[in-house]
């Protein structure tokens, strides 16, 4: 069994982050219940009504402590590149996912956080996307059967468990449907669910107590699978990541494999799911969008998506941009200063909470066109509007800690679309505007009510 050693404390700070901060744009934490409530109620409405206060770069109050929120594009840029080593990632997160996730890549810092990625880019090379692709397409092909016998239904739910479904068989090489990937199934949800608890302590039956219960579970059966897993040659992530190495041959540990697997379950499954669902429902608002990208899948003639049309896929390219762009479901990068520095033109004290929000930069009306209207050919070769700059459009992040999953999650939510569009003509049911709620992962108020009627082909479904 798996004893965690903590992490090498390379960065000298308190546990909790500065609860007030003097000189910089914003009001510096003093209205921590208020600003607090208000990010709960209605994060955009927050972000934007502080934009037009203090200009895209403000303090606000975050459950407790201050918060430097940057949203332009240089800022954001110096930040994300974070060249001079000031900002800690491990001490930005840890404060909401730092003992449920501990040892997950966010929760590294500087060279110890290199020298993992280096090891685990290996599970994210083309021979290993190609492999996952595999496994993705019949578990979207059955999930798909399954809907259209029953035609209307809410489409947040049912993505998020065939998000689940992926993520089990993807990431861990289970099956849902067996004993074991059910409990593993429910560790991982207890243990995401508690990272967003509000009492975070330990006690039964509290949430938290739950979450931290589950990642023991999931330390424990990963350990016990790994010696077998080197050995295999299995395709799924976690066999592959048992089997990673770097140019110089390193290898992870096996605790560091455990540690990992629990990370990326966290950073793949919702996000992907939500970023899904936001397309559906701008299809369904759009539905002249839905017939463009019928058409160009179906000038493919595979039922399911091959691995070479991925990048032929130009328009639902567009499609899933623009809805990462309008409900981008990692908007806050954490970070702390691990000394005072400058930041453009503000002198950041010690231990300061510092964040690109993407949600405040890809909604700026100096560079967006219309920036809350939907509109997929913004992202076209002839508009391109999110090459106006490196650090305009950044749903994946960037600089050392960008997603290592940003070409899975494409290629699933490609391979998502390519089927389900081609069986399915998607209609809203809902009578009333469908609504957002950002936190914590963006996802429609009322579960997208949706009906799917076939979409009429010659190849019927
Ligand atoms: C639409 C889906 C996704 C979105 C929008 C997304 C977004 C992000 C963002 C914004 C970050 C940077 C966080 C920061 O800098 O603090 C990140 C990091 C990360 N993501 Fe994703 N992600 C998605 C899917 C995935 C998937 C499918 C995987 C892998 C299976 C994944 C693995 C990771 C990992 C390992 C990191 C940490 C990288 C590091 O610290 O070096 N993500 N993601």
């Amino acid at each position: 069994m798996l004893r965690e050693t903590p992490l090498s404390d390379a960065v000298d700070l308190p546990s909790m982050p500065a609860r007030h901060v003097e000189g910089l744009p914003g009001d510096a934490g003093e209205h921590q219940f208020r600003d607090s409530l208000q990010q709960l109620r209605d994060m955009q409405g927050f972000l934007q009504t502080r934009r037009q206060r203090f200009g895209p770069n403000f303090t606000h109050g975050y459950f407790g402590f201050v918060q430097l929120a940057v949203g332009e594009p240089d800022l954001v840029r110096e930040l994300l590149l974070d060249r001079g080593a000031n900002f800690s990632s491990r001490m930005g997160w840890d404060f909401s996912i730092g003992e449920l996730f501990e040892g997950g890549l966010m929760l590294r810092d500087f060279d110890d956080h290199r020298s993992q990625r280096n090891i685990m880019q290996a599970a994210f090379r083309p021979a290993a996307m190609r492999g996952y692709l595999d496994i993705i397409n019949p578990i979207i092909d059955q999930t798909l059967t399954q809907w259209g016998r029953s035609p209307s239904f809410r489409f947040f739910p049912a993505i998020k468990q065939l998000g689940l479904q992926v993520a089990t068989e993807l990431l861990l090489g289970e099956s849902l449907d067996a004993k074991t990937g059910r409990k593993i199934g429910r560790a991982f949800v207890d243990a995401v669910r508690a990272a967003v608890a509000v009492v975070r302590r330990p006690v039964p039956p509290s949430r938290y107590w739950r979450g931290m219960r589950g990642r023991a579970f999931l330390m424990r059966h990963f350990a016990s699978q790994i010696e077998e897993r080197r050995r295999g040659n299995q395709t799924d992530m976690f066999s592959q990541l048992c089997r990673a190495e770097d140019e110089a041959g390193g290898r992870l540990s096996d605790e560091e494999i455990a540690q990992h697997m629990i990370f990326l379950v966290l950073a793949a499954h919702d996000t992907t799911a939500s970023a899904i669902t936001t397309a559906v429902w701008a299809l369904g608002e759009h539905p002249h969008w839905q017939d463009r990208l019928r058409n160009e899948i179906r000038a493919h003639e595979h039922a399911i998506m091959q691995y070479d049309v991925r990048d032929a896929l130009v328009e639902t390219d567009w499609v899933f941009k623009e809805a990462l762009r309008l409900e981008p479901p990692g908007s806050f990068m954490m970070r702390r200063t691990v000394r005072e520095v400058q930041l453009g033109p503000y002198t950041l004290p010690k231990n300061l909470t510092v964040t690109p929000v993407s949600r405040i930069t890809h909604f700026l009306p100096d560079w967006w066109t219309e920036p809350t209207r939907f509109d997929p050919l913004r992202f076209s070769p002839e508009r391109a509007e999110h090459k106006q700059h490196p650090s305009l459009y950044y749903p994946f992040g960037g600089g050392a800690h960008m997603c290592l999953g940003v070409h899975l999650a494409t290629m699933q939510t490609k391979a998502f679309l390519y089927q389900f569009l081609r069986r399915y003509t998607v209609t809203l049911r809902s009578r009333c505007p469908t609504r957002f709620q950002p936190v914590p992962i963006p996802h429609p108020t009322n579960s997208l009510p949706i009906k799917l009627s076939h979409a009429s082909t010659s190849e019927g479904v």
